[in-house]
């Protein structure tokens, strides 16, 4: 038999591969209570306006509720054969309230509905990432200013360059989520506009009221163009942008994390709570959170690719590709969502190692660059010529399987005959991070300067 919603110019129901690939229940059925409330908002509005009874506007509006409740205890039947969330809930009303259920969808079509589902989906997505964001800036600070002068080693291609503080580095990280928080939010106010209304594609002649629906569901305003409404995913598109934005940053964060966590560099001592063993090494504790996240990432990625292909040629308005939004999104949502909460279980619970850090902030003649600057700033030598001696002494030191600190005064006059002693003063990892004070910097006064900014902007 053909179709209950739109099956008058049909003899004949679908094939059972065509209502396989046509049907979207299967994934849709998550947006049901953005449906709904679209749904009350829109038939609200019809009773308003008078283009329905008043009387059928609440019974509508009654009558999805109970739908909405049965949906969620689990008592709610959904059908292969209804396609979508939007005919299913649909279907239900009809049969609970009967005839005004079939005038629900007077000046409307599925084609604002579902943009309309979907926007409130993904800007629901927007204020948990947000939520999400905060919560892990907060472990970040906490973090930050537990070893705000800790010394550690600062890396450029992960080869030691200069002494940092431990602080400096997690307000690195603060600085990128927080880009990623104002990115999420920039997100939610550029999208906050209803699609609703915008009915098939062109609008509708009936007296609809598409400020009072944009009101009652949290938009700021009506879509100005009912083709642009039906057919535009940028919202979508732009959660998983920054979504992916975002994810790269953990990936960053879980790779460094997976390092410091190894036996080599024991800067970090991940909790129990976010590690796992072997089941045949017994001394392992594996930092699978870290390199889930790290992985992961690739899934967030693939969405915002497959989606940016599913859209990039399809001429307005709407076109039936588009359903094929909801799954990329869905899953980049529960993994970003999944990535933030287990990085902040890990940073919230993680030990850094005070002294692996100390030890290692001082090797790999760390300290060179305090000593070329010293050698410009005491002797007033050009910073080129600074540089080439102090080459020469790295050098010195590494023939003689020493760091710079331990060469003596001597060693050092043979390569530069005016050096004296309060050079040493310079080569300790303590002074040169107290010294980097310039606006930024990783000195410990300049760190909890920033610290003490972010505590107050979130
Ligand atoms: N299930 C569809 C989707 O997700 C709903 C819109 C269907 N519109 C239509 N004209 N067939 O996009």
């Amino acid at each position: 038999s053909s179709n209950q919603m739109w099956g008058g110019r049909f003899a004949n129901g679908p094939d059972a591969i065509m209502e396989a690939i046509n049907a979207s229940i299967g994934f849709d059925k998550r947006m049901a209570a953005q449906d709904i409330a679209g749904s009350r908002a829109h038939a609200a509005m019809l009773g308003a306006t008078g283009i329905v009874e008043p009387s059928d506007a609440e019974a509508m509006g009654e009558g999805l509720l109970t739908v909405l409740s049965e949906i969620e205890t689990g008592n709610f039947a959904f059908s292969t054969a209804l396609e979508d969330i939007h005919m299913n809930v649909e279907a239900r009303l009809k049969e609970i309230i009967g005839e005004p259920a079939g005038r629900l969808h007077t000046g409307r079509s599925r084609n604002d509905q579902v943009a309309t589902d979907f926007k409130l989906w993904v800007r629901d997505q927007l204020d948990a990432s947000e939520a999400g964001l905060l919560a892990l800036i907060r472990a970040l600070l906490d973090q930050a200013e537990a070893g705000a002068d800790w010394v550690m080693p600062g890396f450029t291609h992960l080869q030691t360059a200069q002494p940092v503080t431990w602080g400096h580095h997690m307000m690195a990280y603060v600085e990128m989520f927080g880009r990623d928080l104002s990115r999420v939010r920039d997100a939610r106010a550029r999208m906050n506009e209803s699609p609703l209304g915008a009915a098939a594609l062109a609008g509708t002649s009936f007296p609809i009221d598409r400020h009072m629906t944009a009101e009652a569901l949290g938009f700021d305003r009506p879509a100005a163009n009912s083709l642009d409404a039906v057919s535009d995913r940028d919202f979508a598109l732009e959660f998983l942008s920054t979504a992916s934005i975002c994810a790269m940053h953990l990936s960053r964060f879980a790779e460094e994390l997976v390092i410091w966590s190894s036996a080599q560099f024991r800067f970090v001592a991940l909790s129990d709570r976010f590690s796992t063993g072997s089941s045949i090494m017994p001394q392992k504790k594996n930092p699978d959170a870290a390199e889930l996240i790290r992985a992961k990432v690739g899934r967030i990625f693939g969405a915002n690719t497959a989606l940016m292909m599913v859209m990039k040629g399809l001429p307005l308005a709407y076109s039936k590709d588009m359903q094929e939004d909801k799954e990329q999104v869905f899953d980049a949502a529960d993994n970003l969502m999944l990535a933030l909460a287990a990085m902040t279980g890990m940073v919230s619970d993680m030990t850094a190692n005070r002294e692996s850090l100390a030890q290692a902030a001082g090797s790999g003649f760390s300290t060179a660059t305090d000593l070329a600057d010293w050698l410009v700033r005491v002797l007033g030598l050009p910073f080129r010529e600074a540089h080439h001696i102090t080459g020469a002494l790295v050098a010195l030191a590494e023939a003689q399987k020493c760091d710079l600190p331990d060469l003596t005064l001597e060693d050092m006059r043979g390569v530069h005959a005016d050096i004296t002693a309060d050079v040493f003063d310079v080569l300790g990892v303590e002074n040169s991070v107290q010294s980097r004070i310039s606006y930024g910097g990783t000195a410990p006064v300049r760190v909890r300067e920033q610290i003490a900014r972010w505590r107050a902007l979130i």
